[in-house]
């Protein structure tokens, strides 16, 4: 029998409160245990709040959407305007900003999907190349990026309260016209 796949749909004003609960679940499962408890809930409270995402989700260079099984999120991806720390991201670079699965709900497609809905947003919207960064020991989210096109180009360090993670900046470059 095979599992219906959830649906996919833009998230709009409406979905600030749920777009943070699932943003600082996601986070948690996946990350929690990299962190001190005090950096990890200030880390939550400044990234994943409801104020935060009502931001973002008015912004009009980004955009968001959420993954939904019978009425539940169970996962999401967020894009916008690339501010990485690398001296080619320019006013004209997209990055995909977040992309997270429900532990319980990985490895049936919802990620792959939710990967194709914001990269073909962000082509659409004329944007220059695609940057994103991932954790430098996240390998399944690398394998996945990497078999869109997205390659490593450099490292820096993201900091999370006293802890500073080496993660990679990947780049899919814009296919010229
Ligand atoms: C990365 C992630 C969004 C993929 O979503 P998904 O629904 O599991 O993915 P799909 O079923 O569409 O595709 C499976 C691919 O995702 C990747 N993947 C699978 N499980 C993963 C995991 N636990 N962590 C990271 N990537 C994983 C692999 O590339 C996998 O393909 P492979 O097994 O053939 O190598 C999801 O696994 C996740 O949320 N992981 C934890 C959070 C995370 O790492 N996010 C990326 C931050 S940059």
């Amino acid at each position: 029998m095979t599992i219906p796949q959830p649906a996919i749909r833009r998230a709009g004003p409406a979905d600030a409160e749920a777009l943070a609960r699932i943003g600082r679940e996601t986070f948690t499962e996946t990350f929690g245990h990299m962190y001190p408890p005090a950096d990890l809930a200030a880390f939550l409270a400044e990234h994943h709040s409801r104020e935060r995402a009502a931001t973002d989700l008015a912004h009009p260079k980004k955009a968001a959407w959420i993954a939904e099984r019978d009425g539940e999120v169970v996962g999401y991806a967020a894009v916008g305007p690339s501010d990485l720390p690398h001296a080619e991201v320019g006013p004209g670079s997209g990055e995909l900003k977040r992309l997270y699965v429900d532990a319980g709900q990985q490895g049936l497609g919802t990620g792959r999907r939710l990967l194709e809905t914001a990269l073909a947003w962000l082509e659409s919207a004329g944007l220059g190349d695609i940057w994103l960064s991932v954790w430098s020991e996240n390998y399944g989210a690398q394998r996945l990026y990497q078999r869109y096109g997205f390659e490593c180009v450099d490292t820096y360090l993201f900091q999370v309260g006293s802890v500073y993670d080496k993660e990679f900046m990947f780049r899919r470059r814009k296919v010229p016209v």
